[in-house]
């Protein structure tokens, strides 16, 4: 079920907005007058007083509790949050080093995994609070269908959407007033991909869709050609899997 939401003049939490999606959103959010809290190592491209960006590195679980510590008092209008900073690592696990192997599926599950699942638990009780409040989490469509190159960026994918899943539920238990958004983007033109040759998505688009899916709180948002994944996993799973195998083998 889908439902209007009005996200003009909002304050939002927006990790990752230094790069590629996430600096596209914060445009876009400054845009519709919303003041947007910046959680990245890296300031956001745009500046300008509606940008607050505070320093964070998210895999550093000590940096990010000090960061939500006082959040609410430093930004009482806060309502929205998007997780969005994410990382992706190839592994070989045949040929990879085991300590490098374990040093960046530590990272990527701290960034990609634990501090959005920290940032939502820190914020769900106090949300369910206000009027209206939304939670996003930018999962990906390999959440539904892994490759072979990234098998723990994909694992740390599908358990946001798990988890995402479950606070939905309990959102709707909690009385609805927090719409509970998960993003899942096909292959888009950002950094985090600058190394794959195939078609990608330009940034301006996929955040139209963005855009478009939290106007009318979209509980799933399937971007480009993640819809049509969406479709074939629906009919399915097995098909999904294997045309992402064979794509990415
Ligand atoms: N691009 C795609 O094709 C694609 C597809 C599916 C899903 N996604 C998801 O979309 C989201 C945005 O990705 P993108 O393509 O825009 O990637 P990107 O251009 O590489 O940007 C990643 C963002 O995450 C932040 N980040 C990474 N590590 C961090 C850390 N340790 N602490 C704080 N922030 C950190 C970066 O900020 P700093 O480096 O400044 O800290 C940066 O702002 C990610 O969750 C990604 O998994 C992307």
């Amino acid at each position: 079920m889908s439902r209007r939401f009005d996200i003009s003049g909002r304050t939002v939490l927006l990790t990752g907005a230094s790069s590629g999606v996430g600096a596209a959103l914060a445009a876009r959010l400054v845009e519709r007058d919303c003041r947007v809290v910046a959680w990245s190592r890296r300031p956001p491209p745009i500046g300008g007083p509606s940008i607050i960006h505070e320093a964070v590195d998210l895999s550093d679980m000590a940096a990010l509790d000090a960061a939500l510590d006082g959040l609410l008092e430093r930004h009482p209008e806060l309502s929205v949050v998007i997780n969005n900073a994410g990382v992706s690592e190839r592994a070989d696990l045949a040929d990879g080093d085991p300590a490098r192997l374990d040093e960046l599926a530590e990272i990527q599950i701290a960034v990609n995994l634990q501090a959005p699942i920290r940032i939502c638990q820190r914020l769900f009780a106090p949300f369910s609070r206000r009027g209206t409040a939304m939670i996003v989490n930018n999962t990906s469509g390999l959440a539904v269908a892994p490759t072979v190159p990234h098998p723990v960026y994909c694992a740390s994918k599908a358990g946001l959407r798990a988890f995402t899943q479950s606070m939905r539920y309990q959102a709707e238990a909690a009385g609805g007033q927090i719409a509970v958004i998960e993003i899942l983007l096909a292959v888009v033109e950002t950094p985090l991909n600058a190394g794959y040759a195939g078609r990608k998505m330009p940034v301006d688009k996929a955040v139209d869709r963005i855009m478009r899916g939290l106007a009318k709180a979209e509980p799933e948002i399937w971007v480009g050609q993640a819809a049509l994944l969406r479709r074939i996993a629906g009919i399915s799973p097995a098909l999904a899997r294997h045309i992402l195998k064979v794509a990415t083998g």
